[in-house]
């Protein structure tokens, strides 16, 4: 084992490295067996596809304004996968060759993740309830603009954003699935429920990282998430607009109608900080700089002042009329 004192970040991650080869096919579901966005969705070259289109129309007239804006919000956040694809190419250490354990992860989450978009555009278009226009318009201004995460191009820093991201991308996706069976739509929830599974497992893969990380090299790993922490996570759509909106005003609305619906807290973004600190043994961690030890202790009392803010926000009240729906 690398010790801490000694061991670079590239030496950490090359170490790691095997570990990452040998369980790439519990990460990752095979291609051959994994579900395509083409099992949710009617079949056109059936006879029946025009009464399955009518149907699915039928259902999707119960999504309330706010679960339709929100759905819509999640699908451009899905669909500039190219921005996050990029990211992950900024860092070198993961990118050495394409053989490389770390190489076949990003290949591979990427294109797992590249499912997500394409399942919830082609039902929001078949939905009958879309400014597709307009929706693609907002989703070329994300890739356009890009977004800043704060992680300067560490991987430490990195995995903790994507351990936190994954985690509420799948709190969103199961809640707005939820919301869709409540509201008679059992095909889009199916559709939810399935991009949240993919979600949950990759959260599960980029704790895993972490974890591995702390053994060699806790005080590094400690101050990576402590800065993360302080930085406040964004979302990756943070710069989210529409045509003829300033730069991430539309973003706020989008928070705002996920607030409004539950799907979506200031109480989970607290939740999942705590999952992190409870499944990364933080309160336990030891031997560390004393620097570290300053930014465990600053972690593990976010979460209560974190819990007095929320609880102090009000939900947001204010409607807004997204150009997305007519
Ligand atoms: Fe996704
Ligand atoms: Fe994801």
């Amino acid at each position: 084992m690398i010790t801490a004192s000694v061991a670079t970040r590239s030496e950490v991650l090359q170490q790691m490295e095997g570990f990452l080869k040998e369980n790439i096919d519990t990460f990752l579901k095979p291609v051959e067996t994994n579900w395509q966005p083409s099992d949710f969705l009617p079949d056109s070259r059936q006879d029946d596809f025009f009464d399955e289109v009518k149907l699915l129309r039928e259902r999707a007239q119960g999504l309330s304004y706010d679960l339709l804006a929100v759905l819509i919000g999640d699908t451009i956040t899905e669909e500039a996968l190219p921005n996050y694809e990029a990211w992950f190419h900024e860092l070198e250490d993961l990118n050495r060759n394409r053989d490389n354990g770390w190489a076949q992860w990003i290949r591979g989450w990427t294109a797992e993740e590249n499912r997500h978009g394409d399942l919830l555009n082609r039902y929001l278009y078949l939905s009958g309830r879309v400014n597709m226009r307009e929706f693609e318009i907002s989703t070329q201004y994300l890739i356009n603009d890009g977004f800043d995460l704060g992680t300067a191009h560490d991987p430490y820093r990195a995995f903790v954003y994507t351990s936190y991201q994954e985690m509420a991308t799948n709190i969103s996706h199961r809640r707005v699935g939820q919301l869709a069976r409540t509201a008679g739509d059992e095909q889009l929830s199916k559709i939810c429920g399935m991009i949240a599974g993919d979600e949950n497992r990759h959260a599960r893969v980029y704790k895993t990282f972490v974890e591995k990380i702390f053994e060699s090299d806790p005080s590094e790993m400690m101050l990576a998430f402590e800065d993360m922490m302080r930085k406040k996570i964004v979302m990756p759509a943070h710069y989210m607009r529409e045509l003829g909106v300033d730069m991430g005003k539309t973003f706020g609305h989008f928070t705002d109608a996920a607030q409004r619906l539950g799907v979506y807290t200031s109480h989970d973004y607290t939740e999942i900080l705590d999952t992190l600190i409870t499944d990364w043994k933080i309160e336990q961690l030891r031997d560390l700089t004393p620097a570290a030890e300053k930014a465990r202790d600053y972690v593990v009392a976010l979460p209560n002042r974190l819990r007095r803010v929320a609880d102090r926000m009000p939900v947001p009240k204010l409607e807004y009329k997204f150009k997305w729906i007519d």
